[in-house]
């Protein structure tokens, strides 16, 4: 799962990376396009003025060169006042104008072809960086959805991870509750089953045999039956505490520390500050198992007379501690391997993204103190 978002995230990043680059060469473009249309502008203007020129020139070589034909017919046909030099002098004049004037018709034709061409050339160069304009700003648009709604998936896909490991998590420390209930199964009740019948059997041989011993053993097997029952029912409270679904976290510990309290005779009190809040079932089951076990320690280890639990409820986070007046031990100290009290705590912390503190010192006291982020309050 983990490797797959690794991927997933990459492929996320490159995609937005090459939207990046593409609207970095799009705006190149569109660039590039607005200074060549600047630059064809300029060069259109200048054709024109050309032109213009150009169409003067010929106005003007035209006019001259009608001047010179009409003179070339008048010297023709004056024969007494021109001589034949004058009239080759003419003659001459108006074809050289005549030629120049085609010349500059021709160069006219000519820049008119270009000042055309230049005129569509500049019209599509003009169209071609309204384009790219346009694209760099819906890329823009495209972009910020993009990479906003990207953003928005990866949190969802990280929402999800940590849903996930939790849950796995939760899963694997369900299985190893299991795993150990059903070996108190095995080696509690079901055994003492086994034991029931048996002595069950030995009632009826007692009942032909010796029926004045009966009444004793039937008053044995009761109280052996009555202490398994008490088993079983730990049992079940072990698989699940009722009370916190019918009541909630703080009155299921309160119900829980009062039992303890007379079972046990040592003294406990519960406190609650702030109000009083449902959690998911996995945050109630998990506080609810911490607490358990501290009693549980206090009661197999720290000799102590009284203890405090007091739990703190913000809309941010839920703290738990448990103090005891008790022996104290050295935390430093590696527990062994078949201690599973304290490691079991806090797994269950780290499961849900919490810590567990344990300050403890030989003859002062243990306290634990756990704190829950809240995730999602249920109603
Ligand atoms: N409240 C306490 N007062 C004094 N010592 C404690 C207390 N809690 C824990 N300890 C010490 O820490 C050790 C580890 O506790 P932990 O709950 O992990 O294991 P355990 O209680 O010995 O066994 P398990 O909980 O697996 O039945 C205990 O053996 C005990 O020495
Ligand atoms: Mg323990």
């Amino acid at each position: 799962m983990s490797m797959d978002t690794g991927l997933l995230d990459k492929i996320l990043h490159e995609t937005i990376d090459v939207i990046e680059r593409s609207k970095e060469q799009i705006f190149e473009i569109a660039e590039s396009a607005r200074s060549e249309c600047r630059r064809m502008e300029k060069e259109v203007k200048e054709i024109k003025e050309q032109t213009l020129r150009i169409i003067e020139e010929v106005d003007h070589w035209e006019i001259e060169e009608r001047k010179a034909r009409r003179r070339l017919m008048r010297v023709s046909k004056d024969f007494q006042r021109y001589s034949q030099e004058d009239i080759r002098q003419s003659y001459e004049e108006a074809h050289n104008l005549q030629m120049k004037v085609a010349v500059l018709r021709e160069k006219e034709r000519q820049m008119q072809a270009k000042r055309t061409e230049l005129e569509i050339s500049y019209a599509n160069m003009v169209k071609t960086a309204e384009k790219a304009e346009k694209l760099v700003t819906q890329v823009g648009v495209a972009m910020s959805y993009l990479s906003s709604n990207l953003q928005n998936i990866w949190e969802e896909i990280e929402k999800l991870q940590q849903q996930q490991q939790i849950g796995f998590a939760i899963i694997k420390a369900q299985e190893e509750e299991r795993r150990r209930i059903a070996r108190g199964i095995h080696d509690g009740p079901a055994q003492s089953m086994a034991n029931v019948v048996l002595r069950a059997e030995y009632c009826e041989q007692l009942l032909d045999k010796k029926p004045e011993l009966l009444r004793e053993e039937l008053r044995a097997l009761k109280d052996f039956t009555r202490s398994n029952l008490e088993d079983i029912r730990k049992i079940i409270f072990d698989l699940r505490p009722m009370d916190l679904d019918d009541l909630g976290l703080v009155p299921a510990i309160k119900r829980y520390a009062t039992d303890f309290a007379g079972k046990y005779q040592i003294h406990v009190e519960v406190n609650l500050l702030g109000e009083p809040r449902r959690y998911t079932p996995a945050m109630e089951v998990a506080l609810f198992r911490i607490m358990q076990e501290a009693l549980n320690n206090v009661w197999k280890h720290s000799r102590a007379g009284e203890v405090k639990i007091i739990v703190e409820t913000t809309p941010l986070a839920i703290t738990m501690a448990i103090k005891d007046d008790g022996i104290g031990f050295n935390v430093d100290q590696k527990q062994p391997s078949q201690c599973f009290g304290l490691r079991g705590m806090r797994e269950w912390a780290a499961i849900l993204r919490g810590t567990l503190r344990i300050a403890s010192a030989a003859g002062k006291g243990t306290s634990i103190t756990v704190k829950i982020p809240v995730e999602e309050v249920q109603p």
